[in-house]
């Protein structure tokens, strides 16, 4: 049995990269392990959001959780915020973590290419040091995340193990889980760049609670190659990107795939992967649509999750301060 922390950002809508580079898999895997789910609110105002919107998406994230399938018996579900551990291991850690590693983060400057790091929140800077201590406070020993986050888990293995070399054995140094298929979802209407749901561009994602008829039309419209034959190559970077979503929702290879569509064109390959989407999404978003209707059961569950996850996380933080000399 593994300890598991893995959080989504309620950020925006989440898509269907989210569920088949993270959520799916965490289903998957929950059985077998001591999970804790964890919607990374604190993470959210990195960059700006309308905080009545924040509060709405929060409560639409932790629906999704349990749409999906997560079950509250096997996971801990919980919002970062109300568990302060997590704000007062990243102080720590950020007197651990070194300027110059932070600067080095892509996603910081992929964030940043626009506006410039000036005008960037010194949030968004010291974001993976607060992502560090969301792991290594439950001391978790297996993050499944989507492939994004490589060099995110990469610092929090460095953060663990310099912490523990500067004052003692104190974190697990934990353990990636990126799988193969789905792990790097791209845009529908931008093959080079990853779907992302802060996206403003609707027709750029399929969201998990996008309507049947809407997931049809965006696929319908999603951005192809040049060429007729549905293949996965370099030189077909949208339709690589069709097949591989498609391969990931139906658990049927790319090669698969490739054949049963050989001859046919792109057409019907969108008719086909449109349907396979509809197929898993639909469920869930009814499931969702239905908890939304009950906030306050929501609200429940997350505060018994916080407060599960508050009496671990004050054990380490205890333990972690105590090593500093904080005891
Ligand atoms: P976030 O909210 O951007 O994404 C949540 C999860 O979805 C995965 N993902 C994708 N997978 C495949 N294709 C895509 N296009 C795609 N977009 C997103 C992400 O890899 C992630 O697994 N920093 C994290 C949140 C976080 C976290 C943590 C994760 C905070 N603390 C601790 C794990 C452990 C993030 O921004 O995820």
């Amino acid at each position: 049995r593994q300890r598991v922390f893995s959080g989504i950002q309620p950020s925006g809508n989440l898509t269907i990269g989210n569920y088949l580079g993270a959520l799916k898999n965490w289903v998957a895997i929950q059985e077998e392990n001591e999970n804790f789910f964890c919607i990374v609110d604190l993470h959210a105002l990195t960059v700006p959001q309308d905080p009545k919107v924040l509060s709405e998406k929060i409560r639409e994230v932790a629906a999704i959780y349990l749409a999906v399938g997560l079950d509250p018996a096997h996971c801990t579900i919980f919002r970062q915020s109300k568990v302060s551990g997590h704000a007062e291991l990243a102080w720590l850690l950020n007197c651990v973590a070194r300027f110059g590693e932070l600067s080095r983060m892509t996603q910081f400057k992929d964030k940043t290419v626009r506006g410039g790091a000036d005008s960037a929140s010194a949030g968004l800077f010291t974001y993976p040091v607060l992502m560090a201590a969301d792991i290594l406070l439950y001391n978790a020993n297996l993050v499944p995340v989507g492939d994004d986050q490589r060099q995110h888990l990469e610092l929090t293995r460095t953060l663990a193990r310099r912490f523990n070399h500067l004052y003692g054995e104190t974190f697990v140094v934990p353990e990636g889980m990126i799988l193969e298929s789905g792990a790097r979802v791209m845009g529908l209407d931008d093959p080079t760049v990853k779907m992302s749901k802060s996206s403003k561009s609707p027709g750029h994602y399929v969201a998990i609670l996008d309507d049947p008829d809407v997931i049809r039309k965006k696929i319908r419209r999603a951005k192809t190659d040049s060429g007729t034959e549905v293949t996965a190559t370099p030189d077909k970077p949208a339709i690589t990107n069709l097949l591989d979503i498609y391969s990931a929702t139906t658990g049927r290879s790319v090669p698969e795939l490739e054949s049963e569509y050989a001859g046919r064109g792109y057409g019907d390959l969108k008719k086909g992967l449109a349907e396979a989407i509809v197929e898993t999404l639909a469920p869930i978003r009814e499931r969702a649509l239905a908890l939304l209707d009950d906030p306050a059961e929501l609200d429940r569950l997350l505060d018994a999750g916080a407060e599960r996850a508050g009496a671990v996380a004050s054990e380490a933080l205890g333990t972690a301060k105590a090593k500093m000399g904080l005891g």
